[in-house]
């Protein structure tokens, strides 16, 4: 990928920003940011994976990187833009949110806009985008959500990750968000639960919020995902063969076809 800043002819076609959100926490939102962006850079799109966890940013932790910079370097005045950004695996470019820093998780509305800015600065110099949302549906996650030109909602077949994958929808589409939001039921045992859970979840943002949500796919329960977790590496690396790499495999193939044709920007009406 051409290094942000460092070389900066622009590649005259702005990226695709995808926003992975949840509501909940620990549903797999940074595990599949973190394979995503991997798989969409083996696949030949130069990726960037931007942790918007800020103050428990943990997505250099699953991708075996330590960052000796931040954005909260960035935010500070500390650093540049290009000084922030890493290599990790597969190419993949990253920035990391910064973690267990207070200063970070109580970022202002200014500050946000600025690592908005930010990432908006990216996407001359790469294919693709993913933002690593923290969990709940602050502004802190929403701000990221609103930017991105298709949001991907992480649930798994537990009732509160639904309502909370439901909370979250419900706040970005009641802001404006209108670009199209794809659902992953994760840590599922069958297609069958997979379908069950998205369909629950399709049926309520269509009664209640007159809102589309598409299907994208499943990611199965997967011991190669923690497995891989201890070893610091993205489980589509480490262990390629694994089942879950296979689905994730398949969840890329879906996005990929949102690339390549320039995107409007995220349509965004605050209320
Ligand atoms: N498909 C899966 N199979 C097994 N474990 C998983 C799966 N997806 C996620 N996990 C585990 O769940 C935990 C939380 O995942 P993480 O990606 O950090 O969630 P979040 O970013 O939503 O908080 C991690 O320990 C991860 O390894
Ligand atoms: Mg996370």
């Amino acid at each position: 990928m051409t290094e942000p800043a460092n070389r900066p002819e622009e590649s005259g076609r702005r990226a695709t920003i995808f926003a992975v959100t949840s509501g909940k926490g620990g549903v797999g939102k940074t595990s599949l940011s973190v394979n995503l962006a991997c798989e969409f850079s083996r696949r030949g799109h130069r990726t960037i994976i931007v942790d918007t966890d800020l103050g428990l940013a943990n997505a250099h932790i699953l991708a075996g990187i330590r960052p000796t910079r931040t954005l909260s370097d960035y935010v500070e005045g500390k650093a540049e833009l290009a000084e922030i950004v890493e290599t990790g695996p597969c190419k993949v470019k990253f920035i990391s949110g910064g973690s267990g820093v207070k200063a970070m998780a109580n970022l202002d509305d200014n500050g946000r806009a600025r690592i908005c800015v930010a990432i908006e600065e990216l996407t001359p110099f790469c294919d693709v985008v993913v933002l690593d949302t923290g969990a709940g549906v602050s502004k802190g996650v929403t701000d990221f959500v609103a930017m991105a030109d298709q949001a991907i909602v992480v649930t798994t077949s537990n009732f509160a990750a639904i309502a909370d994958a439901y909370g979250i929808v419900k706040v970005v589409v009641q802001d404006g968000y209108r670009n199209p939001i794809h659902c992953v039921v994760n840590r599922v045992r069958s297609p069958e639960e997979a379908e069950q859970v998205f369909l629950k979840l399709k049926g309520c943002t269509e009664r209640f919020l007159g809102f589309d949500l598409n299907w994208l796919g499943l990611l199965p329960e997967d011991t190669s995902v923690e497995g891989a977790v201890l070893k610091r590496a993205p489980f589509s690396e480490v262990y390629p063969g694994s089942v879950a790499a296979r689905y994730l495999a398949k969840l890329a193939s879906s996005l990929e076809k949102h690339l390549g044709a320039p995107q409007p920007a995220a349509q965004v009406a605050k209320s």
